[in-house]
């Protein structure tokens, strides 16, 4: 439509990683027994898959890097700037609000992957403080995600830019600026 318009900005590794990452997470949280063979194998898998989107943010396309979404102070504060003063902030990739949890999420992953592997070794076997930090670390997760859902919804209804239909389809449509 003429009064759109439209950028490809997920290229396709970063759409399977996203929604393979959100699956493996459900299936570790919802639905695999905790800490059996097929839990710890699918907490490496997201492990697995969080280094190979490090890579990615290196050498990737263009919205993928990491260096085109990095939350620096200067572009935090021009972006919730223009959030406060009501206006349009639109961001082709990761707003720095999006990039800060982004980041945090894939810590979370690394951290679980650390924790978990640590639970298994002699020197910690049975100790509970690595334990509940495993268990706490899963609830962060939850609780991340929960709020970067909201997050992508939120956004998605402020900028009149359905970010969720993106991460599948790697387009992301714009309404035509009319400020
Ligand atoms: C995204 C990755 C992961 C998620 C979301 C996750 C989540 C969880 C959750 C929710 C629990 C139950 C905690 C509780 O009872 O309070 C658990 C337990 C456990 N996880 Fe994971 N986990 C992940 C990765 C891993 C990895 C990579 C390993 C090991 C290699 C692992 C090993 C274990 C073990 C051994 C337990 C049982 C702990 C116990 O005896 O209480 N997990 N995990
Ligand atoms: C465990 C659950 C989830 C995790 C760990 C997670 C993690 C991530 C990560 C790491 C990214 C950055 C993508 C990249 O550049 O590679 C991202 C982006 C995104 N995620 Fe998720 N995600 C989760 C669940 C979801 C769900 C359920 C939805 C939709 C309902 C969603 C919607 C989005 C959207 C729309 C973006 C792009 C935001 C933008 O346009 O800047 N996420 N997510």
């Amino acid at each position: 439509m003429s009064d759109q318009h439209q950028v490809a900005v997920w290229d396709p590794w970063v759409r399977l990683f996203h929604w393979s990452l959100v699956l493996s997470i459900a299936a570790n949280l919802f639905v695999l027994e905790s800490g059996h063979r097929a839990h710890r194998m699918v907490g490496y898998a997201c492990c697995l898959l969080v280094v190979l989107r490090i890579v990615w943010g290196f050498a990737g396309t263009h919205h993928a890097r990491f260096a085109n979404f990095w939350p620096t102070p200067q572009r935090f504060r021009v972006h919730v700037g223009r959030l406060l003063r009501g206006e349009r902030d639109d961001h082709p990739g990761h707003n720095p609000l999006g990039a800060i949890m982004i980041l945090v999420l894939l810590a979370l992953v690394l951290m679980l992957g650390v924790t978990g592997w640590m639970m298994g070794q002699d020197a910690w076997f049975g100790d509970e403080r690595i334990e509940a930090l495993h268990g706490g670390l899963a609830n962060g997760l939850l609780a991340a995600a929960g709020l970067h859902i909201v997050a992508a919804m939120l956004m998605s209804w402020l900028s009149r830019t359905n970010l969720i239909r993106a991460m599948i389809t790697g387009v992301k449509t714009f309404p035509k600026k009319t400020d």
